[in-house]
């Protein structure tokens, strides 16, 4: 990663900083940049050092299950539009981010797991999907369990390698011109009754007119400094990771595996990655013998082969979830020229395109009312900033 650290901390100056370098704050930083922006980017550690790095990577559109109408719409775009900006960023950074369009699959063991699974389903089952008995089942995906009832096929579904499209973003957007610095300590946002005037930092003050906030789980915390109460809890995620050998090859799934009980997605770079446990309130990254032992047990259910693979290694991350299930995005407006990206749970890679475009119209100009993001607006909980 290009780092730029070639002004006096006393001279920095950028129209826009970004607070985070994790997808959404890559994203957001490579949408400015291709909107000819003056935008710097600050991380306290590494781009992707954070929750990027321990998600699936999965753009699981259709097969996640969204309890609000306008997640599910901002989902299906940001999955279209993550696929035309893979094409533009693989002419401006040399990252490969390994996107796979092969659909998922979701699988049911029996007719009353399939009747609950409907009953049970928050938003509408898309117009794309498509029912395969037991018998297509067999013959489409010859290494699922052949016990299997049914399962839909979602073929428009498709993944990434998360680590990957983070530093694309982040890469692309340098090439635009974008700043990036990484290593920045003590970051708080500076405001006053005019709003927004930069950021302090262990390297000394940075000005700006706007400051975007899309640091995850520490995002409460900066903006606590400006007594903003924007509340984001933790929900840690395991996640594992095996391979097939050669002589095995028969056995690797060939497309996402979607259950209730586990995600099974195999990855551009050869591997297989099996997740992930919910551990509402656990901020470390400890992984637990009993995290991968349910990981890998729902595993073998559904890919019997999974027997024959070889376990590689097992992570942890934390998921940013907010009160009401969505995201902080918006300008706060009790702050001017503050604005949040933030609380995106376990959707943060597949958001993280259509949170860049959203931020990026906002700083356009238009209102949350246009884009019809009333609903995400950061001070909807009521908790309304008071600037000292
Ligand atoms: N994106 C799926 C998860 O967070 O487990």
């Amino acid at each position: 990663m290009k780092k730029i650290i070639t002004d006096r901390p006393d001279k920095i100056h950028a129209e826009t900083i970004i607070v985070g370098g994790g997808v959404v704050g890559c994203a957001i930083a490579y949408e400015l940049a291709s909107r000819g922006q003056d935008v710097l980017l600050v991380d306290r550690s590494a781009i992707a050092g954070g929750t990027s790095c321990a998600a699936a990577g999965m753009l699981a559109a259709d097969s996640e299950d969204f309890a609000h109408p306008l997640m599910a719409k901002l989902a299906r775009q940001s999955r279209q539009l993550l696929h035309e900006q893979q094409v533009l960023m693989a002419t401006l950074s040399d990252v490969e981010v390994g996107l796979q369009r092969h659909g998922f699959l979701t699988p049911f063991r029996s007719y009353s797991e399939l009747s609950s699974y409907k009953n049970n389903r928050k938003s509408a089952l898309s117009a794309d999907e498509v029912w395969w008995d037991r018998s297509v089942v067999q013959q489409e995906a010859p290494w699922l369990n052949r016990d299997t009832y049914g399962a839909y096929y979602r073929p428009y579904e498709s993944e990434i390698l998360p680590v990957h499209l983070t530093k694309a973003y982040a890469e692309s957007a340098q090439v635009l011109g974008a700043r990036v610095m990484e290593d920045i300590q003590d970051i708080r946002v500076q405001a006053n009754e005019h709003g927004v005037q930069g950021i302090t930092t262990s390297i000394g003050e940075m000005r700006c007119k706007h400051v975007i906030i899309a640091a995850g789980l520490q995002s409460e915390e900066l903006m606590r400094h400006v007594n903003l109460s924007l509340p984001v809890w933790s929900v840690k995620g395991e996640i594992a990771a095996v391979q097939f050998a050669d002589e095995h090859a028969g056995y690797r799934p060939d497309r996402t595996v979607y259950a209730e009980d586990i995600y099974i997605v195999p990855k551009a770079n050869g591997e297989v990655w099996l997740g992930a446990t919910s551990l509402p309130g656990r901020t470390d990254l400890n992984v637990s013998v009993q995290g991968v032992q349910k990981l890998l047990t729902a595993a073998t259910h559904w890919v019997p082969g999974m027997k024959e693979a070889q376990f590689l290694r097992a992570w942890a991350g934390v998921r940013p979830a907010t009160p009401d299930g969505l995201p902080y995005i918006g300008a706060c407006k009790s702050i001017p020229g503050l604005f949040a990206a933030f609380g995106h749970y376990r959707n943060g890679i597949l958001l993280s395109a259509i949170t860049g475009r959203l931020i990026a119209e906002l700083l356009a100009g238009k209102s949350s009312e246009e884009l019809g993001i009333e609903a995400l607006s950061p001070e909807r909980l009521n908790r309304k900033g008071v600037v000292q």
